[in-house]
C-alpha cells in the first residue's frame, strides 16, 4: 500500500502549500468502511487553519487531482465525501504491487531495516525464585518474548535478559525455615513445592515468634558479606528452581540471550553508591541512604537499607548502567505489570539525575494484572494456578480433539503440544497488554472463535488446500513464481481484493506493534487474515478453476500463509501445516 499512498501524497502534495508530502502520507487512512474507498485523505486539519469547510477543501482536491489526471490514470478512482478525498484502487495494480513482493520475501515478509546498528535490551519475565510460575508470569514471559521476535523482525540486535528475582531478604527467610524444617530429598525432587512449603511455614510461624524475621535478615546480611555457608544454601535455592522454570520455558520456546538475576549485579553495587554520593544525591535518613525525589513528585528511591544491603532499585539502577555500559543499547525495555510503575519512573529519574542523558531510553512497558475469580494471586495464601497446569490441561484437550477430529494425523503429541501451547500464549497476548485478566479456566481452555487454535488452524487449511493445488506432498515444495504460468493481475474480483488489501496491511502492523509495544496487535491482525481467508476461501473456488487463474488463487493462498506464518512466529506460536 505504500506504493499507492507514495502516489497519491505526491499528487495532493502539487494541490496543498500547508502540508509536505511526508505529512499527507502520514494522514492518509485506510477506512473502515469500504464504501469509502481503499485510502482516504481527511481535510479537517486544514480546514481548521483555513477557516473554510472540509467538504469544500475535499471537492477542491477532488477536482484538482481530476484537473491532474492521476483520476483518470485508471491506476485510482478519485471522490470526496463528507471532508474526505477518496481514492479508490485498481484491483488488478494492488494485486501486481503486492503479491509478488510478499512470495518474494517468504517468512521474511514484513522484515525491516529499521532497527540496523540498534541494540534493544529487553528484561523480561524476571520471576522470583523459590515460587512456582503462575498464570501471573506468564504475561511478562510471553509480552516480552514477543517483542523480542517484533524487534528482531525489524532488523534490532536484541538482547534478553531474565532479570531473576534472586537476591533479597525473602532467601534470609528461606534460609532459616531450610535449616529448621527443610528436607533436603523434597528439594531435589519437587524444589517449587520444597521451598514455598518453607516460605510459607516460615510466615506461619514468624507471627508466633518475631525472632525469626531477626534471624532471616542476618542470614540475609551474611549473604550480602559473602558467608560461605549462607551463599552454598543460596545457590542451592537458585539452581534447583532455575531448573523447574526452565522446563517452561522450553515449553513456551522462549530463550534469553543472558539469565542474570539480580545477585548478578553485587560485585557493581559499592560502585553505584559510590557514584550516588559523589554527584550529591544520596541522603541520610534515619541511617538508611536514599535519593530524594519530592520536586518530581514522588518518594524517595531507596538506595541502602540501615543495615547496609542493598534494595530493588538499587540493583535496577546497578544492572541499567552495567547494561548500557555492556550492550551500548539504544533502547532498554522493562517488561513488568503496571504494579511497579513507580518503581521504575523512581529509578528512571535517579539515573537522569546522575546526569545520563540516556534516561530517555529506558522504558518501561507495563501490562495489566492477572487476578483469580476476582482475587489478587497470592502465593503466600495459595491462590495461584501453576501454569504448568495450564499448559498440560491446554494440550490435553487439544490431544483429545485431534483423536476426535482427525485420528489419522500423523505426529499427534507434537501438533497437540504446539497448539495447546500456543492457545495459551495467544489469549495471554489478546487484548491490550494494559487490560487486566481475571484468569477463568473456562476461557484459557475455550478453543473457539478469536483463538490461536483458529488462526493455526487456518494456517493448516492454506497448506493442505497448497498441496492438493500443486500435487505436492508437502508444502515447502510449493513455488509459485509470477511469471508465464499466472498473472497477478488476473487477481481482480472483491474477494481476492480485499485479501489481498489484508495482506498488504502486515508491515505496518509489524512496525506499529513495535512502535507501540503491544504485541496485540498481531494477534489481532492474525484472527482478520484468518477471517478474510476463510471469507476468501468460501467465495472463491481454487481448485476447480482454469490452470492460470487456479494458479494465481494459488499465489494468493501462498501469500496468506507466509503472512500467517509470519505472524505466528512473531507471538511465538508454532504453525503446524497439517492439524
Ligand atoms: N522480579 C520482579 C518481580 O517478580 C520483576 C523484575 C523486573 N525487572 C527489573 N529489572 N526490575 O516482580
Amino acid at each position: 500500500m505504500e506504493r499507492f499512498k507514495k502516489i497519491i501524497a505526491e499528487q495532493l502534495a502539487g494541490l496543498l502549500h500547508e502540508v509536505t508530502e511526508e505529512e499527507i502520507g502520514g494522514l492518509l487512512e485506510i477506512p473502515r468502511d469500504a464504501a469509502m474507498g481503499d485510502l482516504s485523505f481527511p481535510c479537517f486539519t486544514l480546514a481548521k487553519q483555513r477557516k473554510a469547510s472540509p467538504a469544500g477543501i475535499a471537492r477542491e482536491l477532488e477536482e484538482g487531482l481530476h484537473a491532474r489526471g492521476i483520476a483518470g490514470s485508471g491506476l485510482i478512482k478519485v471522490s470526496s465525501q463528507a471532508g474526505y478525498v477518496n481514492f479508490s484502487l485498481d484491483h488488478a495494480a494492488v494485486a501486481e504491487a503486492i503479491l509478488p513482493g510478499i512470495l518474494e520475501s517468504g517468512e521474511r515478509y514484513g522484515a525491516g531495516e529499521d532497527g540496523e546498528g540498534k541494540t534493544v535490551v529487553i528484561d523480561f519475565s524476571s520471576p522470583n525464585i523459590a515460587k512456582p510460575f503462575h498464570v501471573g508470569h506468564l504475561r511478562s514471559t510471553v509480552i516480552g518474548s514477543s517483542l523480542y521476535r517484533i524487534f528482531s523482525h525489524l532488523g534490532y540486535r536484541c538482547v534478553g535478559i531474565n532479570h531473576l528475582g534472586d537476591w533479597g531478604t525473602q532467601f534470609g527467610k528461606l534460609i532459616t525455615a531450610y535449616l529448621r524444617w527443610g528436607n533436603a530429598a523434597r528439594l531435589e525432587e519437587a524444589a517449587i513445592d520444597e521451598l514455598l512449603g518453607l516460605y510459607v511455614r516460615f510466615h506461619e510461624e514468624a507471627d508466633k515468634d518475631p525472632a525469626l524475621e531477626d534471624e532471616a535478615r542476618e542470614w540475609f546480611v551474611k549473604m550480602e558479606r559473602g558467608d560461605a555457608e549462607a551463599k552454598k544454601l543460596w545457590k542451592r535455592f537458585v539452581d534447583v528452581s532455575l531448573a523447574e522454570f526452565q522446563k517452561i520455558y522450553d515449553r513456551l520456546g522462549v530463550r534469553f540471550d543472558f539469565v542474570t538475576g539480580e545477585s548478578f549485579y553485587n560485585e557493581y553495587m559499592d560502585e553505584v553508591v559510590r557514584e550516588l554520593r559523589e554527584k550529591r544525591l544520596l541522603e541520610e535518613d534515619e541511617g538508611a541512604w536514599l535519593v530524594r525525589l519530592e520536586e518530581y513528585g514522588m518518594p524517595p528511591a531507596l538506595i541502602l537499607k540501615k543495615d547496609g544491603s542493598s534494595l530493588y532499585p538499587t540493583r535496577d539502577i546497578a544492572a541499567a548502567l552495567y547494561r548500557k555500559r555492556t550492550f551500548g543499547f539504544h533502547k532498554a525495555l522493562y517488561v513488568t505489570d503496571y504494579s511497579q510503575s513507580l518503581h521504575f519512573s523512581q529509578w528512571f529519574k535517579v539515573i537522569e539525575r546522575m546526569g545520563y542523558g540516556w534516561a530517555s531510553e529506558l522504558v518501561h512497558v507495563p501490562f495489566g494484572r492477572v487476578s483469580l475469580e476476582g482475587e489478587a494471586l497470592s502465593t503466600r495464601r495459595g491462590k495461584v494456578v501453576r501454569l504448568e497446569e495450564v499448559l498440560d490441561q491446554a494440550v490435553s484437550k487439544i490431544r483429545g480433539i485431534i483423536e476426535e477430529k482427525n485420528p489419522e494425523l500423523e505426529n499427534k503429541d507434537e501438533v497437540a503440544k504446539q497448539v495447546g501451547v500456543g492457545a495459551v500464549i495467544f489469549n495471554d497476548l489478546r487484548g491490550n497488554r494494559i487490560k487486566d485478566i481475571d484468569f477463568s479456566w473456562k476461557e484459557a481452555l475455550s478453543f473457539e472463535g478469536e483463538t490461536g487454535p483458529y488462526v493455526q488452524y487456518t494456517y493448516a487449511r492454506a497448506c493442505s488446500v497448497l498441496r492438493m493445488g500443486t500435487e505436492v506432498a508437502d508444502v515447502q515444495e510449493v513455488n509459485l513464481k509470477p511469471g508465464t504460468d499466472w498473472d497477478p493481475r488476473q487477481l481482480d474480483g472483491e474477494a481476492e481484493f480485499r485479501m489481498i488489501k489484508q495482506l498488504a496491511l502486515f508491515p505496518e502492523v509489524v512496525r506499529q506493534a513495535a512502535v507501540k509495544l503491544e504485541p496485540s496487535l498481531i494477534t489481532r491482525y492474525l484472527v482478520d487474515t484468518a477471517q478474510a481467508f476463510n471469507r476468501f476461501y468460501h467465495d472463491c473456488p481454487i481448485l476447480k478453476e482454469e490452470a492460470t487463474l487456479r494458479l494465481a488463487r494459488l499465489a494468493l493462498v501462498q501469500g496468506v500463509r507466509f503472512t500467517l506464518k509470519t505472524g505466528l512466529g512473531l507471538i511465538g506460536l508454532q504453525a503446524p501445516e497439517r492439524m
